[in-house]
Order: structure tokens, then C-alpha cells, then sequence
């Protein structure tokens, strides 16, 4: 029996010391002291013992369980331990290491484009106004000469909303509605959204324009042309040539179209320019007297000019984007680039 304590000492101990985490040291202690365990079973073969043996190896049995205990214990405190510098060394903060940086954001280039056209505007005494995204047919059509039976109000052209509202196809309703508010002198620059129903590589649902005019007494074509020529080097630099075209408008009369000299490849022709050294930019005319007796002014006192263009077309010029829908896609790795 002694010997049986012996080895079943040095056993458990064995085991305690090899425990490599508390959930084997716990098998441990059952193994041991468990109902089924191996101490449990040599106490419980104590009752066939003799009665002179019996104290005897009694007090060997509790000197082994204290001693088996003891053991538990120092184990138990070193796995803890261990645990805790374990959870520590991976938990560690390192201080010195540099924060994460909080991502800011840049202006979209339409907006740059937008704050650019107005800047160059206002150093030469515009105003910004702003009209609705929903527009009366009044201002976007009627009052600007556009009759009920034009082309341009075909539904293939204009979001309807109802009979008599729609979604602004261009920014010219500011002007009806800037008139009708004041009395010249006028120069206003209109920046805003707009809508028609085209959609492909080239044309977008939903884009933007600026629009802007000016109105007084003895405004001449001369004046158009020499504030746009002045506007035009401002944005794209010093040194495209710039030429007016006759044109249309309902609005205005006579009407031109404006081009610069192309910004890409220098009038020499590339595939930005059609070949042609050219590029289109802007709208423009003296306002349709007819314009001008929807808004109560009196015409023969006072003339005035107009002018319109897209803004995301300019943004493709100045910084050389070649795909309109990269400006509607919100990619970040296109925006970062402005
Ligand atoms: N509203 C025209 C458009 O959307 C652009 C335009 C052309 C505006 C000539 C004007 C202008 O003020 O005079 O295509």
C-alpha cells in the first residue's frame, strides 16, 4: 500500500507540473480526487484494511492529498499567471505608433468649376442668384420665348412633373424670375442643377449649368463678346484664340455660340476637338425683346445679354476627364484627384 501511495504521488505531481492550461489542470485534480479518482479509490479500499494498519496509511493518504493540494494550488497560480502576461503581451498598446489620420474630403470638380465661374463673375460685379429645381413652364419655357408647340418642350426632352410643372431643363428660368424681382441694372451669374431625358456617354439626366446675364442701358454684342472673351482666358489661361458662331435661341436675338480654341491640343485637332481645333463652350446673345415684354421692361430703354453653359463640359476641359459619368459615379479615387 505504501508503495501504491508512492507512485500515485509521484504520478499526480507529474501530471500537475505537465498541465499545460487551467482546463487540464482541472482534469488533473479529477483524475486525482474525483469520485472515480485515484486517491478516491485507495481511501476507499481503506475499510479492508487492518485496524493496526489502517492510521497508518490514513495519515500517509492526508499527507499525499495537503501535499497534492499544495501542488494544485502553486499550478493553478502559475497558469494563471501565465494566462494574464499571455493576454497582456497581445493587448498591448503600443503609444509611439502614429494616430489614424482622419480622412478629409476635397470639393467636387463641379463645385471647383462652379466656385471658379462665379469668382471670375463676381470680380466683375455679377450677382449669384438661384432659382427652383421644380420650375413653373412659365419660367422655364413660356417667358422665354419657348411656345407651347417648340421642340425643346417635347417630352423627350423634359421631365413633366405635371401640365405645368417640370424639371428645370436649363438655368435660363433665373433669369425670368431675377427680372420680374428687379429693375436694371442687372448682372446676374444662375449655377445650378438641371434635367432632361438623355442619357449615354456624352449626356447625364441630371447635370449642371451656369447661366448669366447682364441688363441695362446701351448694352451692345460688343459687351457680350468682350466680357466672354475675358471670362474664357480667365478659366482655361491666356491664349486660346475664341470665335462666335450665329446661332438659335428662342431667347435671344441675334444668338451665338461660343468657341475656344481647343485646350487640348491646341487648335491643332485631336479626338477632344472632333479633329476640328475647336471646342464648343457656350451659348450666348443679346435678350429677345420678346423676353423682355414677359418681364415688363421696356425694350426699346433697355437691352441686355444672356449666356449659358454646362458645367460639367467645362470640367472636362480644364481637367482633362474624358468620360462624363466619372462626375455622377462619386468613385473615390476619381474625387481625390481635385
Ligand atoms: N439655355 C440654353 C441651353 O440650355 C443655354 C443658353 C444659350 C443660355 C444661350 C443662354 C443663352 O442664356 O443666351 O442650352
Amino acid at each position: 500500500m505504501k508503495e501504491r501511495l508512492q507512485q500515485l504521488q509521484e504520478e499526480a505531481l507529474s501530471e500537475l507540473r505537465q498541465a499545460q492550461d487551467l482546463k487540464e489542470l482541472q482534469d488533473v485534480r479529477v483524475q486525482v480526487l474525483g469520485k472515480k479518482g485515484s486517491l478516491t479509490e485507495v481511501m476507499k479500499g481503506m475499510r479492508d484494511l487492518s485496524s493496526d494498519q489502517r492510521p497508518l496509511i490514513g495519515s500517509l493518504v492526508n499527507t499525499l492529498k495537503n501535499l497534492f493540494e499544495d501542488s494544485f494550488a502553486s499550478r493553478q497560480l502559475e497558469l494563471q499567471q501565465q494566462d494574464i502576461a499571455a493576454k497582456l503581451a497581445s493587448e498591448k498598446i503600443d503609444v509611439t505608433l502614429p494616430g489614424r489620420r482622419a480622412m478629409s474630403g476635397s470639393l467636387h470638380p463641379v463645385t471647383l468649376v462652379t466656385d471658379e465661374v462665379n469668382e471670375i463673375f463676381s470680380r466683375l460685379g455679377f450677382a449669384v442668384a438661384e432659382g427652383p429645381e421644380i420650375e413653373q413652364d412659365f419660367y422655364n419655357f413660356e417667358a422665354l420665348n419657348i411656345p407651347k408647340d417648340h421642340p425643346a418642350r417635347d417630352m423627350q426632352d423634359t421631365f413633366y412633373i405635371s401640365d405645368d410643372r417640370v424639371l428645370r431643363t436649363h438655368t435660363s428660368p433665373v433669369q425670368i424670375r431675377t427680372m420680374l424681382k428687379h429693375e436694371p441694372p442687372i448682372r446676374i451669374i444662375a449655377p445650378g442643377t438641371v434635367y432632361r431625358r438623355d442619357s449615354d456617354i456624352t449626356h447625364s439626366p441630371m447635370f449642371h449649368q451656369v447661366e448669366g446675364f447682364l441688363v441695362d442701358e446701351k448694352v451692345t454684342f460688343g459687351d457680350l463678346k468682350g466680357i466672354l472673351t475675358h471670362f474664357l482666358n480667365e478659366f482655361f489661361g491666356d491664349g486660346h484664340a475664341v470665335r462666335f458662331r450665329p446661332s438659335f435661341f428662342p431667347f435671344t436675338e441675334p444668338s451665338a455660340e461660343v468657341d475656344i480654341e481647343c485646350v487640348i491640343c491646341g487648335g491643332d485637332g485631336c479626338r477632344v476637338c472632333g479633329k476640328t481645333g475647336w471646342l464648343e463652350i457656350l451659348g450666348c446673345g443679346m435678350i429677345d425683346p420678346a423676353v423682355f415684354d414677359s418681364v415688363n421692361y421696356d425694350a426699346d430703354k433697355f437691352s441686355g445679354f444672356a449666356f449659358g453653359m454646362g458645367l460639367e463640359r467645362m470640367a472636362m476641359l480644364k481637367y482633362g476627364v474624358n468620360d462624363l459619368r466619372l462626375f455622377f459615379e462619386n468613385d473615390l479615387r476619381f474625387l481625390k484627384q481635385f
